[in-house]
């Protein structure tokens, strides 16, 4: 590991949030100040922030801003305004449950609060603190999840899932770093992540950046890798876990855990106790976000399709309970059944045995 500095991808001074463009990664590094909400909605919608906990983050510092731009108006203006804003930047993006939870407890806080600058105040708290406890939430769950990866066992991550992805230190990238932190060493695989190769871009990046030697492939390459045995192990993140156990992960996701599935090799989620979304009861009733055609008929800007072609963009699918091995969180690791463990973990701050 080279101790680079970690990488802080959301950074707020009060009533300033600074967000890196993670569009121009890695070829640039570029930040986007604002102190408008609406922009914040704009950058989550083109994925400048993305990744579950970290947009989820970014709608707790943009219901700040929001508060912060009303805080002088009177009560019922401040209210119905902030409440608009609100149902904006929820919907920004619909998989992940991440941004209608920040959004939902920003909410609570302006509820009890005795003016519209007290709410503005409450909020802008609220969000440090979410940021605080998400980077010590992913520390903690990469402490739990790391054992579940062996020295010498090859590993394959999907998507980003790193610190760009959540507040700082990652999820699924975070179990693998811990066990690297912790001195073991495997060969680790990345795919490429189409149509944003947020895996060629973004964590092929954080790895160079922590001295993990990774090797990228193209997605249609895993199955071939994990039957030949280069892969012992696979772990992902999630964007929403139903109380069923079923997760939501970036496209791609599902076909990994079948084709691990089918050669016996151990599929692991990680991700904080905040994605599990007890209120959906499996997978099926997820949104899905549907996005631009375009993005799959154009590379770098380049069509790659004739013109006018018929083209599906789920950015996102399910995985369902029974192709899961393991969920680890902050709280523990929870196994089969799922469903339980997964209640237990989420209502009970209980440590479920590893
Ligand atoms: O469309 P994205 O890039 O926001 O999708 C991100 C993923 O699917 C990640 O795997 C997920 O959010 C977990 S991140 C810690």
């Amino acid at each position: 590991m080279t101790g680079a500095t970690e990488v802080e991808a959301i950074l707020w001074q009060p009533g300033r949030l600074s967000l890196l463009d993670q569009t121009r990664l890695p070829g640039e590094e570029v930040w986007i100040e604002t102190t408008d909400h609406a922009e914040v909605v704009r950058a989550i919608r083109e994925m400048r922030v993305r990744g579950a906990p970290a947009i989820g983050v970014a709608a707790a510092y943009a219901m700040a801003l929001a508060a912060i731009a009303l805080e002088s108006s009177p009560p019922p203006v401040f209210h119905a305004s902030l409440h608009r804003a609100a149902a904006d930047i929820a919907s920004a993006r619909p998989t992940a449950v991440n941004l209608g939870w920040a959004v939902e407890h920003c909410m609570e806080a302006a509820a009890s609060a005795a003016s519209p600058i007290d709410a503005a105040n409450r909020i802008a708290s609220l969000a440090t603190r979410l940021h605080a406890e998400d980077v010590a939430s992913n520390r903690a769950l990469g402490r739990h999840g790391a054992p579940l990866l062996r020295d010498g066992v090859g590993v394959l991550t999907h998507c980003n899932t790193g610190s760009l992805a959540t507040a700082g230190y990652g999820t699924a990238l975070g179990v693998i770093r811990t066990a690297w932190e912790e001195g073991k060493r495997f060969p680790v695989f990345a795919t490429e992540t189409r149509p944003w190769l947020q895996g060629a871009r973004l964590t092929m990046w954080e790895f160079a950046r922590l001295g993990i030697a990774a090797t990228l492939i193209v997605d249609s390459a895993a199955a071939s890798l994990i039957r030949g045995g280069e892969i012992g192990a696979v772990v992902v993140g999630a964007d929403r876990i139903a109380a069923n156990g079923d997760v939501a992960n970036k496209i791609g996701t599902y076909a990994l855990a079948l084709a691990a599935a089918a050669h016996e090799v151990p599929f692991y989620v990680a991700a904080p106790t905040s994605t599990i979304d007890l209120a959906t009861a499996d997978g099926d009733i997820i949104p899905i976000e549907e996005r631009p055609g375009a993005e799959v008929t154009t590379f770098a800007g380049q069509a790659v399709a004739p013109l006018g072609a018929n083209v599906r963009n789920p950015a996102f699918d399910v995985t369902p309970a029974a192709l899961i091995s393991a969920i680890a969180t902050e709280r523990g690791v929870a196994r089969a059944p799922l469903g339980e463990a997964l209640r237990r973990l989420a209502t009970f701050s209980a440590v479920a045995t590893p």
